[in-house]
Parts: C-alpha cells; structure tokens; sequence
C-alpha cells in the first residue's frame, strides 16, 4: 500500500480521456485500488479517478457520507450493488452515466487536483450509471443528489473534464479560505 501522488490541474494526465480497464481482475488493478483507496482516506475526498494517481484508466472510487445517500440500487445479475452507505469507498470499473430527465441542480463543488479552489456546479439530479467490479461482473445503479454528484465529478475525470469545464458561471470559481463554507464535495 501506499500513498500516491495527486495530479493537480495542468497535468496532462488530467486532460485526456483514460483508456478501459482491460481485465478488471488483473492483480495489477487489485493493487492499484489499494493505494488510491488510501490516497482517498489520506486525502479525506469523497471520491478519486486513477487519472488523478497519473494512472490513464478508467477506474473510479467514492464515497458518500451517511445521511447523504439516496440511491435506488439494483444490479443486472440479481445481486444487491454495493452500497454507498459501507464506509468502505465503492469502485467503479468503466463506468458509463445514463442522465434521467432533464433536471439540473447546482452545488459547491471541490477538488482535490484544484486545491483550495470551489466553484458552483450544475449536474443532472437523478442518474443511471453502469460499471464493472473487480470480479468483473457488471452493475447498474439510479442515483440522485450527492452520490449522482460524486459518480458525475468522478467519470469526468476519465474523459479529461475537471469540474471548472462544467461551470456556468465562473463569477463563483473561489478559494475555499474565502468562502466560509465547505464545498458539497471534494473528489
Ligand atoms: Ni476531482
């Protein structure tokens, strides 16, 4: 295990689109997962893309923080998804993002390749997203809210889009020591 470095805004790594995950069992992705699980806790965000490890993948973790979970959970084999109420983050392998309906809502977001900087953001409210877990089976989850937030901020990250690209009003782009209040998320 151990603690990676994060790629801050102006990398290149951060503005490609990441290539799919080949074999998401391969012990090689096992141990990737590991460290950015701890570079996530090290961290304390709500979320991490391998793009942000200078890792060019397409492999996402979050977490939602109880009291913020919403999700209506169903997965295409049968089984429960994991839920994002575990403490453990959830890692989603070639995630694909479905919106549903055409409401957007905005909220402070973060991140931790922009450090110190918060901006208000619009994102689809209610969304269906699909992925792959590491035993390779494949899932889909509805999400709304925080969690359709975070999964949102996190799958930019694989198509090269940090979170500035999806503000409407950069009036709001600020240093989080000026605002007084902590951003929605920062992932
Ligand atoms: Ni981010």
């Amino acid at each position: 295990m151990a603690i990676l470095k994060i790629a801050r805004m102006g990398h290149p790594v951060l503005s490609r689109a990441a290539l799919p995950v080949a074999d998401p069992t391969a012990p090689a992705i096992a141990r990737l997962i590991e460290d950015m699980m701890e570079t996530l806790e090290d961290a304390n965000g709500a979320g991490l893309a391998a793009p942000q490890v200078h890792v060019p993948l397409r492999l996402v973790l979050f977490r939602v923080p109880p009291g913020r979970e919403t999700a209506e959970e169903e997965s295409a084999d049968g089984e429960h998804a994991p839920s994002s109420e575990l403490e453990s983050p959830t890692v989603l392998i070639n995630p694909a993002i479905e919106p549903i309906g055409e409401r957007m809502v905005e909220d402070l977001e973060a991140c931790l390749s922009l450090p110190g900087l918060a901006g208000v953001v619009p994102r689809h409210d209610h969304i269906l997203y699909r992925w792959t877990d590491t035993e390779g089976r494949k899932h889909e989850c509805e999400a709304r809210g925080f969690h359709a937030r975070v999964v949102q901020h996190e799958c930019d990250h694989l198509d090269g889009i940090l979170y500035p690209m999806r503000m409407t009003d950069l009036s709001t782009l600020s240093f989080t020591s000026e605002l007084g209040r902590p951003a929605a998320l920062e992932a």
